[in-house]
């Protein structure tokens, strides 16, 4: 694992050479397989993640304020003016767009990325487990929910149009797929720490719950940020500035696509934020049992 006991300072496009991110690559897998344990396919699972799963669901915390029916009516398409939501609500609605909108791609890519046992490339093997923790942050997101008295939150079904589009893209030449990928998982990134710093203000009246949606964000973000720098050493200079140049329009195309956005966050900011990335700004508790590529830390 690359050294991380000093917060590294380096941009999240410094360049890197072959031969760097070769080595990252190596690292990478070896972290991936220390932190999650064996892959479990058909559950689209990981061992040592199903471990953690189980102890928040034996250790049950619920809210003792029920979220009004507005949640119901406005999760999957807003329907009622997102200004008259409480920012609770407001706020649980805008992690079920958030959350399955990336179900969709992950359930997309899964069937494009061959099993571990036949990969052949490292890459390849270094996807399929990356895709199956994306399958277990969106069990990490079930149990927000149940944490919120919303039990019966589910993801499906997908829209026949939407898979075929995300089939697709999956399918394209993996130097093309390569920028917008990374930019996915930074925009994702910004959106987990800014979460992280809502949560005093939005349910900090009730500090049980908000300690527990904080301990089921962080395991979320944690591997994020170990996404944020896998899916960067996966870019050449050509994919790098590519990538610089998709910040704005992804960030613009999809907060613009969930209206509740611009009422919880300053996207702008959020977009400067990525365009300036490095690690100095993610805690020492998430930094510590994350990754980061060996290029963006300074010695
Ligand atoms: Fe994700
Ligand atoms: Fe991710």
């Amino acid at each position: 694992m690359a050294s991380i006991r000093r917060p590294g300072r380096a941009s999240i496009f410094s360049p890197a050479t072959e031969r760097e991110r070769e080595e990252n690559f190596e690292s990478y897998w070896r972290y991936q397989q220390r932190r999650d344990g064996e892959i479990l396919e058909d559950a689209k699972d990981l061992s040592e993640k199903h471990k953690n799963l189980a102890r928040f669901q034996s250790d049950t915390v619920r809210t003792r304020r029920p979220v009004p029916d507005t949640f119901d009516r406005n999760y999957i398409t807003m329907r009622d003016d997102p200004r008259s939501l409480d920012r609770r609500t407001l706020l649980l609605t805008f992690l079920y767009k958030f959350a399955r909108h990336e179900w969709i791609g992950i359930s997309a890519a899964w069937d494009e990325c061959p099993p571990v046992a036949r990969a052949v490339y490292l890459i390849d093997k270094i996807s399929r487990y990356h895709l199956a923790e994306e399958f277990c942050h969106m069990r990490l997101f079930q149990e927000m929910f149940r944490t919120f008295g919303l039990d019966g939150v589910e993801w499906g079904p997908l829209p026949k149009r939407t898979k075929q589009l995300y089939g697709a893209f999956a399918r394209l030449p993996g130097a093309l797929v390569a920028p917008p990928a990374f930019v996915s998982e930074l925009m994702g990134l910004t959106v987990y720490l800014q979460l992280d710093k809502m949560l005093d203000g939005v349910v900090g009246d009730e500090p049980d719950v908000r300690d527990r949606i904080r301990e089921l964000l962080r395991a979320i973000m944690t591997d994020e940020l170990s996404h944020v720098g896998e899916r960067r050493n996966f870019m050449g200079p050509i994919g790098v500035r590519a990538a610089k140049l998709m910040v704005r329009p992804m960030f613009r195309a999809f907060f613009g696509g969930i209206p509740e956005a611009p009422l919880l966050f300053d996207t702008r900011q959020m977009r400067k934020d990525a365009e300036a990335f490095d690690y100095s700004t993610i805690s020492p508790e998430v930094l510590d049992v994350s990754w980061v590529p060996s290029y963006c830390t300074r010695p």
